[in-house]
C-alpha cells in the first residue's frame, strides 16, 4: 500500500470510502471544496491506495488546522482491508505531520468505537475527560 497526499480528482473515491466506513453522512456537509480549502490553510489529507491502482482509495486521514490546534478526523480503512495493520501505518504518517506542525492534536471518537479507541490510545492519544460535544448544524436558524 502507498500513502500519498490528496490530489485533485480524488474526492469521488474518497466519498465512496466514507460511505463504506460510515464516515460520510450528508449532514456533516463535507465536500471537495471544504477538503481543498482545509489543505490550503494548513491541513493535510492523506489517502492510502493499492500500489497497482493509485486511484482506488482504501484509507483516509484528514487533519485540519484552525490556526491553534490540529484536528484528526475522517480516519478510516475500507472494511475489506481492516484488521491488517493498515490503520497503524496511516496514523503513523498522520502523526508525522502533527509533529512537523508542532501543534497539539485532538479528535472525537464515539465511546462505543472500541477499534478506533484502541488504535488512538496505542498511538499515544489520552482521554480528555467528561466533555460533551455541541454543534450548530443549521446555521440558517442562528438568531442574530
Ligand atoms: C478504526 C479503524 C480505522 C481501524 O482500522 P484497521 O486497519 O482495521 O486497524 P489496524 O488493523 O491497523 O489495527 C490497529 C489497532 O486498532 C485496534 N483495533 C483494530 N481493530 C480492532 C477490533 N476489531 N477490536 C479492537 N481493537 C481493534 C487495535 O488496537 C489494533 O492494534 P493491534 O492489532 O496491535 O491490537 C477501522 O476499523 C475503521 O475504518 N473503522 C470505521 C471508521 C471509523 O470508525 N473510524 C474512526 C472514526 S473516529
Amino acid at each position: 500500500m502507498i500513502i500519498r497526499p490528496y490530489r485533485k480528482g480524488d474526492f469521488a473515491a474518497i466519498m465512496n470510502l466514507w460511505t463504506a466506513t460510515g464516515l460520510g453522512r450528508p449532514e456533516r456537509g463535507d465536500d471537495e471544496t471544504t477538503v481543498e480549502r482545509s489543505i490550503e490553510i494548513g491541513g493535510e489529507m492523506l489517502v492510502m491506495c493499492d500500489e497497482s491502482d493509485s486511484d482506488r482509495i482504501i484509507g483516509t486521514s484528514w487533519t485540519t488546522f484552525d490556526g491553534r490546534r490540529l484536528h484528526l478526523h475522517h480516519f478510516g480503512i475500507d472494511p475489506l482491508h481492516q484488521g491488517k495493520g493498515l490503520a497503524k501505518d496511516l496514523l503513523r504518517k498522520a502523526l508525522k505531520f502533527v509533529k512537523e506542525k508542532r501543534c497539539q492534536v485532538k479528535l472525537e471518537v464515539h465511546r462505543s468505537n472500541r477499534a478506533a479507541i484502541n488504535l488512538y490510545k496505542g498511538a499515544g492519544f489520552e482521554y480528555l475527560g467528561d466533555y460533551d460535544i455541541y454543534i450548530i448544524r443549521d446555521i440558517q436558524n442562528i438568531e442574530v
